[in-house]
């Protein structure tokens, strides 16, 4: 392939900039300067120099970005129907109880059952208005969801015009997925060209419906099945649920040929245990069976709860398992010094995603555990989200394996001591200047939850750092474009939208700030009542111990953590370099407006408590808790007994679950959580 001449590479990086600009006014600031015409023009352009000059395109290439930045600009859809959700059954007795409850709501008539596969994918709408598909919507939070129409139109399976006699109003429910050839494909290719990997089919397929080009979803090559009616306008008469399926197959729709019908719900169960044993032999993911009740006129007679129908049920599996070799113990440094030990594992497929690490929590879960490097383990995913060793196959334990000892010094350059306090189940390193921990602060500095600082992650932390660029927090704000280029894979532009992110990060309103300082037990939400009720940073700190504990939602202990943390003459020094800096030390103003911003919105969360663990699609960690106290709830970032809910998103830490599950919290999957902060109910 010919080498890039001077003028496709001025082109090149005149184009590259351009799009990036239109991508932050679009996504971002959701204030376009060009119609999209034009920026798809730009973009077109683009992609084709790189794809004729592969050497020019890289995962930061803002022609990758188009597809990959979720986009918040799609409108809204009212569902004339709602799309509710179902009850889970999560074994063979839940999957009874429901059928006694059903018998019950029916007086003792018997009703049949009809069972579908439950696919793992993504709920839609399609609207059809005299036979002419006119609209696709996302679930949302059952009543309101998004237009997606034009992504949905990509999809091969939807059919664009119905055959035969379709009614004037007809709308299909089904699932969106992507088939595990189609994602084990994507994923050579991304992994071939050295992007990140998608991370399992239904996310992929969350993802794909979010692209603000088509063609970006047209690529992700998806598929549909079609499973149940919403609003039917001048369609024939239905008696029975089967009757729909066909109805909806000969008009053209993809309906799913494993759809089964039984009169006892024991048959039920035992078709349940053997979809669940042979749930890989097909060509997309199912997370569970759907039981419906087959007669119409029955499910009008029983009705909906608040949440879901009485009618159906969905019949989940277990979180899967899967065997591995453990191949070493190793121990990771946060930034206050904790040390967690992890299990380095050989790379293994299970619960829809590859893994190959999973925390061990620390040193007595290791001991309980009993698993030692070279073991063949037991890994699951816990809660479907989070990589978990259940613990070793004694059987396969190679003669000689010894127990694992945690490590008495800290793996960093430095190697400081670790040390484990009596009575505490933690081992942490003792040494400030730890060059782990000091990267931790200041990824976690950077992180969304705090400053947000857009391109400044683990990689590039570590880079600046090596290159003794920065030293602490501080010195990110002197980092010049000149040094950053410096770097390795930095190129000009690349340099000047750190440079500038990390400046921008400046103008953060104070909870953000006080969340960075990374004060030990102050977490977002203490941090937003500390702003609100002191206004200023400095206020914050010059308060006294009583009165700062006295503000509902800090108590005493996050008051003397404070009090501590400000003790110190460096942590005072570092607060100065930041004034210096300029960093916005927040002002009363600005505290006014974030409690009128607040009063605005509907209190649906009052009095409960949400937790949230890993990534709620959408939303940064940081707004997913706004989002919570700014509907008068609370967000901590730990579970207790007074925990309402725990949300969990992909990449969530074992220990917030297993601590709900004991407790009995119940769970929310991440992509309830608009429903949760809309009803303030929590979904089944
Ligand atoms: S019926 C009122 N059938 O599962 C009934 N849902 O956990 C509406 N799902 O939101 C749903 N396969 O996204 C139905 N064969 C199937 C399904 C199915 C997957 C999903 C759907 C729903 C979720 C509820």
């Amino acid at each position: 392939m010919a080498e890039p001449t001077d003028a496709v590479r001025s082109r090149w990086n005149e184009l590259r900039e351009q799009v990036a600009r239109h991508n932050r006014l679009y996504h971002e600031l959701d204030a376009p300067e060009v119609p999209d015409a034009e920026y798809d023009l730009l973009v077109r352009e683009l992609r084709a120099l790189e794809s004729e000059h592969p050497e020019l395109a890289d995962v930061d290439s803002p022609a990758q970005a188009v597809g990959g930045a979720a986009s918040a600009t799609f409108a809204p859809v009212t569902h004339a129907v709602p799309m509710t959700s179902l009850d889970n059954a999560m074994d063979a007795d839940e999957l009874r109880a429901w059928a006694d409850r059903v018998a019950r709501g029916l007086d003792g008539a018997t009703a049949r059952f009809v069972a579908e596969l439950k696919f793992d994918g993504l709920a839609m709408s399609l609207r059809y208005e005299d036979g002419r598909m006119v609209q696709a919507a996302t679930r949302g939070d059952g009543r309101v969801g998004e237009d997606v129409t034009a992504n949905v139109r990509t999809i091969a399976d939807v059919p664009e015009r119905l055959r035969g006699d379709a009614p004037e109003v007809l709308e299909v429910r089904g699932e969106v997925y992507m088939s595990t050839a189609v994602f084990e494909s994507l994923n050579a290719e991304y992994e071939a060209a050295g992007e990140r990997p998608l991370v399992n089919p239904r996310n992929a397929a969350a993802g794909s419906l979010r692209q603000k080009d088509p063609a970006m979803t047209a690529k992700r090559r998806l598929s549909f099945w079609s499973y149940q009616l919403g609003e039917v306008v001048g369609g024939p008469e239905f008696a029975a649920h089967a009757d729909t399926l066909d109805f909806m197959r000969e008009l053209g729709f993809p309906v799913n040929p494993e759809v089964r019908s039984f009169d006892t719900i024991e048959e039920v169960a035992a078709y349940c245990a053997e979809r669940e044993e042979h749930r890989h032999d097909l060509e997309y993911e199912i997370d569970g069976v759907v039981i419906k009740i087959d007669d119409l006129a029955q499910r009008e007679a029983l009705g909906f709860t608040s949440r879901a129908p009485r009618w159906a049920i969905a019949y989940k599996f277990p979180p899967e398992e899967r065997t591995t070799l453990l191949r070493d113990i190793q121990v990771s440094v946060g930034r206050t010094g904790r040390t967690t030990p992890f299990a380095v594992l050989e790379p293994v497929f299970v619960g829809g995603s590859t893994v190959s690490m999973a925390t061990l929590h620390n040193e007595d879960q290791v001991a309980v555990k009993d698993v030692r490097p070279g073991d063949t383990v037991i890994v699951r995913k816990a809660g479907d989200v989070i990589p978990e060793v259940v613990g070793p196959v004694l059987s396969m334990r190679p003669r000689g394996a010894k127990p694992w000892v945690f490590p008495t010094t800290c793996p960093c350059s430095i190697g400081s001591t670790l040390v484990r306090p009596e009575g505490e189940a933690d081992t942490r390193c003792v040494e400030p200047a730890c060059p782990f921990q000091r990267d931790q602060r200041i990824i976690y500095w950077a992180s969304r939850g705090a400053m947000d600082i857009e391109g400044l992650g683990e990689r590039t932390v570590v880079q600046l750092t090596e290159a003794e660029l920065v030293r602490d927090v501080a010195d990110i704000y002197d980092l010049t474009v000149d040094q950053v280029e410096a770097l390795e894979g930095f190129a000009r532009i690349s340099a000047e939208k750190l440079v500038g992110s990390i400046q921008a990060s400046k103008d953060r309103p104070l909870p953000k700030l006080l969340t960075a300082l990374g004060i030990r037990h102050l977490g977002p939400a203490a941090s937003e009542v500390l702003a609100a009720e002191f206004g200023t940073l400095r206020r914050v700190f010059e308060a006294s111990d009583d009165d700062r504990a006295a503000v509902d939602g800090v108590g005493p202990v996050i008051s003397a953590a404070l009090s501590a943390w400000y003790d110190q003459a460096p942590n005072r020094e570092f607060i100065d370099r930041l004034d210096a800096a300029g960093l916005n030390f927040g002002s009363e103003e600005e505290a006014a407006a974030r409690a009128a911003a607040k009063a605005a919105i509907e209190q649906t969360l009052e009095g409960k408590t949400i937790v949230v663990t890993g990534t709620v699609p959408g939303y940064s960690r940081g707004e997913a808790e706004e989002a919570i106290t700014s509907r008068g709830g609370k967000s901590p970032g730990s579970v207790s007994k007074k925990t309402t809910a725990l949300v969990v998103g992909e990449g969530a830490g074992a220990g917030k679950l297993t601590k709900a599950e004991a407790n009995g919290t119940p769970v929310v999957p991440a992509d309830r959580f608009g429903e949760l902060l809309e009803t303030g109910e929590i979904p089944a």
